[in-house]
């Protein structure tokens, strides 16, 4: 998989990608990240301008056009050059709700741009021609797309095949069924007065997974039943 991220905070990304998983993921040559600064993409060499005002009167500042769309040529050529068309993401609280169904489709393509917004957003015009894609973290504002497409990067890099070992398999985590995980325990067996469930030591595998497929809807029922609606069964 190899993203482009537009972004006016480059620096953001250094330690978010420089540690565990996704560093581990670059380092085999399963992902590989680009970061592009939006600055550079300037016509105005002096002040390097990337935002103006809003036609309507509407407080705040909004991306100028010019350097967005100039950014994203520059990466959908770094792409075609190697045979591929990628699709192009918005970070945007107005965007549809990031799930594990939209990390899933994500993760099928193999070149993915990621535009985030500062500022009260960007010119639509940008949106309607080069965006596909508009994609929210959560019904929260932020002060921009940087942290919503580092969560994007880490949660499509989990299901890229061979970024995860059998240790930490994408398989057992929480919505890979569409289902919350159910509770885990590690040693000591018993902390602070409380013993782990008497089923996780029996070593009756049967049980054990009959117990955990059992709390793992109880958990859902109770925090998320909108997910069980959704639930694909396995
Ligand atoms: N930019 C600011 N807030 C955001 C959010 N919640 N999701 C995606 N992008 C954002």
């Amino acid at each position: 998989m190899l993203f482009d991220i537009l972004t006016l905070f480059p620096a953001m990304f250094e330690g978010a990608f420089s540690d565990s998983i996704i560093k581990r993921a670059v380092e085999k040559g399963l992902v590989s990240i680009g970061i592009r600064n939006i600055r550079d993409y300037s016509s105005d060499a002096r002040h390097q301008t990337v935002d103006d005002y809003p036609y309507g009167g509407d407080a705040g500042m909004l991306m100028k056009p010019e350097p967005l769309a100039s950014a994203i040529a520059a990466a959908r050529e770094r792409f075609r050059a190697i045979g591929k068309s990628p699709t192009v993401v918005y970070m945007t609280p107005a965007g549809r709700l990031l799930d594990q169904n939209i990390v899933k489709e994500l993760a099928k393509r193999e070149t993915l741009v990621i535009l985030c917004g500062r500022y009260k957003g960007i010119d639509q015009r940008i949106i309607d021609k080069y965006v596909d894609i508009e994609v929210s973290i959560g019904d929260y504002v932020l002060s921009g797309g940087e942290i919503p497409a580092m969560a994007l990067v880490d949660a499509v890099t989990r299901l890229i095949p061979g970024v995860l070992g059998n240790m930490d398999s994408a398989e057992t985590d929480s919505f890979h069924s569409g289902l919350l995980s159910h509770p885990q325990y590690t040693r000591p067996e018993v902390f602070e007065g409380v013993s782990v469930p008497e089923v996780l030591l029996s070593g009756h595998h049967a049980n054990i997974r009959e117990w955990q497929k059992r709390k793992s809807l109880e958990i859902t029922r109770e925090r998320r039943p909108d997910l069980l609606d959704r639930h694909c069964g396995d």
